[in-house]
């Protein structure tokens, strides 16, 4: 509850920021074509094997989203993020896998009451892709930002991936990742 509470308060803060900085910013200058499979604006498709990648961390959101969510890392984010780097290598890739957040009847029954929570199917949103190209991404901090939804498709929605990075803004110190690796 407590914590809820503090979530709540703290996207409020980040929200409110986003909606100045995505008001004011004029740093999304590249407008990449839209090919078949990559996302717009940063042009990342779905990186292969990513699903086999390493656990960072998990989260749980409430509130609207309610989803459950891993954070994966390929090789080159891992290692960044087990040795503390301050800032991840080009190539370094984390993704944010999400499911719905569902009681589960099954593990329920065995406890005799509402205990048991389980990813159920995946939202709309599915997939997000975060990719550092210091070169390429230059203007947002060395990283490119990609959704995919549930069937692999690219958000089309321009406005939703230009609304990333300065989201992500407020964990600059942390080379612009929220999750902390959890050992
Ligand atoms: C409203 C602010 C906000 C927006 C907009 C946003 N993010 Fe995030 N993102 C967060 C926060 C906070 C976390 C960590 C908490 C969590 O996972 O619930 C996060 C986590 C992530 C992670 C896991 C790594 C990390 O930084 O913790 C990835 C990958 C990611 N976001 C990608 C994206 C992409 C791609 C977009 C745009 C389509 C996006 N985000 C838009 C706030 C935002």
């Amino acid at each position: 509850m407590w914590h809820a509470a503090v979530r709540v308060i703290r996207y409020g803060r980040i929200l409110g920021s986003c909606a100045a900085i995505v008001v004011c910013s004029a740093y999304v200058t590249r407008s990449t074509a839209d090919t078949v499979g990559a996302a717009p604006l940063f042009g990342i498709t779905i990186p292969q094997g990513y699903r086999d990648w390493k656990l960072v961390s998990v989260a749980h959101e409430a509130g609207n989203l309610n989803d459950i969510r891993a954070i994966l890392g390929n090789e080159l984010a891992i290692k960044a993020y087990r040795e503390k780097a301050a800032s991840f290598p080009d190539g370094a890739i984390v993704a944010r896998l999400s499911w719905t957040f569902v009681a589960s009847e099954e593990n329920n029954k065995v406890f005799g009451r509402e205990q048991s929570f389980v990813a159920g199917p995946p939202p709309k949103w599915y997939l997000q892709f975060m990719v550092k190209d210091s070169k390429k991404y230059a203007a947002t901090g060395g990283w490119g930002f990609a959704q995919f939804d549930k069937d692999g498709k690219p958000s089309a929605d321009k406005a939703q991936i230009e609304a990333c990075f300065p989201c992500h803004v407020p964990a600059k110190s942390n080379d612009y990742l929220f999750t902390h690796y959890a050992p």
